[in-house]
């Protein structure tokens, strides 16, 4: 017998999600049915956040008690300081936010309770606390004190705050934002569906959630955002070159990568075959970070890339292609990225670990055995 292969599962529908909606024919997406460029024009993240958990938007009153308890649950837990000291400063900050996610769980009183509501309050202390894990670990990095919260910013000027020790401008605070929404859902993903995978065998939230941060770590996945500035600075960043030399260089890079039949980060997409949902409205947001900085040479290597790849191959950007150049304008160090990217996903990913125990199945494939046939010793 002779089964059909759907290698990387592609174009497998493995189940229904009424969390978001990727339709790649009209290159949109709705979460909860309300497209992510008006949420991302008008809304702040933590709405968004409140609308991915419970499908409706949040009345005045759902806004107000979700922006108390989000600003007092925002602390680094000293149990979670404590374990990222004893992390090198050389690994990786993917394994950073892995392991805060798992000393997170292991101390949380309702670990083990898997009720809707515990799921609910679970879900939204790691999105209160998470913030706290990437700033500082960007911080020690850089040999910097921690940096407490402050009750009186959002969670996008917050997070830039405990980042970087300084109130950030409002055209940052709002490109920041931005990314956040369009981070924060995309149906079933390779980490949404390994929290899925995992959430499907009864584990608790903080496991499932620690697994898909090890799924999003890979340059296939979320990993892409850094490797698109590996790539800015392997071509070569220089401040003081014209944004047509910077192409330049940039398309003959891109050339000389597809000619060694590299694979270059931030291009091309399981689902959207002709341009990523996101990307415009990413590309917005960094076009007004390289105007606030003033770096149009970037764009240079932004556009040189953007241009060769789709002369050559046809392949367009995804959304960590305009995200890794925003938050490099930002300032934070490349690695850092990919952290970013968990901050957001942790909505999306605890919205689907909800619709996963609500209606639970085991997830299990089959596979066709291609080893030796049976022999004996
Ligand atoms: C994210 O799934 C999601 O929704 C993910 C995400 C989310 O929000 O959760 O959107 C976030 O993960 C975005 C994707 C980030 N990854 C990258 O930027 C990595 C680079 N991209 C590729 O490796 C690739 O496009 C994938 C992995 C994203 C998708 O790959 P597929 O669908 O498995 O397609 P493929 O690898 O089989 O590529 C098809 C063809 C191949 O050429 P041929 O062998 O047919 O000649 O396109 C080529 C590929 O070599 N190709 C690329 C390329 N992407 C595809 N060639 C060079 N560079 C690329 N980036």
């Amino acid at each position: 017998m002779t089964e059909e292969i759907h290698k990387g599962l592609a174009g497998v529908v493995a189940d229904h999600t009424a969390v978001s909606k990727v339709n790649p024919e009209s290159n949109s997406l709705l979460y909860r049915g309300y497209p992510v460029q008006q949420l991302a024009a008008e809304l702040a993240f933590e709405e968004v956040a409140l609308l991915l958990w419970n499908g409706e938007l949040p009345d005045a009153a759902q806004k107000e008690e979700f922006r108390a308890f989000e600003r007092s649950h925002r602390a680094l837990d000293p149990r979670v300081k404590s374990a990222i000291d004893l992390l090198p400063l050389d690994c990786h900050p993917m394994d950073v936010g892995r392991t805060a996610v798992s000393v997170l769980g292991a101390n949380h009183p309702l670990s083990e309770d898997s009720s809707p509501e515990a799921e609910l309050t679970k879900a939204k202390e790691l999105f209160a606390a998470f913030p706290a894990v990437v700033a500082y670990d960007q911080r020690r990095r850089r040999q910097l004190q921690l940096v407490e919260p402050r009750e009186d910013l959002d969670y996008s000027q917050n997070f830039l705050w405990m980042t970087f020790g300084e109130e950030a401008p409002e055209e940052v605070v709002d490109a920041f934002r931005v990314s956040m929404v369009l981070y924060a859902e995309h149906s079933f993903n390779a980490s949404t569906f390994t929290a899925r995978v995992v959430t499907s065998t009864l584990a608790d939230l903080h496991s499932a959630v620690t697994a898909a941060i090890g799924a999003l770590k890979g340059p296939l996945h979320g990993g892409a955002n850094e490797a698109v500035m590996h790539t800015f600075e392997e071509i070569g960043i220089n401040p003081a070159e014209t944004r047509e030399d910077a192409a330049a260089r940039a398309k003959a890079w891109m050339e000389q990568a597809l000619a060694e039949k590299r694979k270059v980060m931030g291009f091309g997409h399981r689902v959207y075959k002709s341009g990523d949902s996101r990307v415009p409205t990413m590309k917005q947001a960094l076009d007004a970070m390289v105007d606030y900085y003033g770096r149009g040479e970037l764009m240079g290597l932004y556009d040189g890339l953007e241009a060769a790849m789709g002369e050559a191959k046809n392949i367009l950007p995804n959304l960590d292609y305009p995200a890794g150049p925003t938050y490099h304008l930002m300032g934070f160090d490349t690695e850092m990225f990919t952290p970013l990217f968990i901050a957001a996903r942790i909505t999306g990913w605890t919205a689907h670990i909800a619709e996963q125990r609500a209606n639970n199945a085991l997830i299990r494939p089959l596979s066709a055995y291609n080893g030796p046939e049976e022999r004996h010793l």
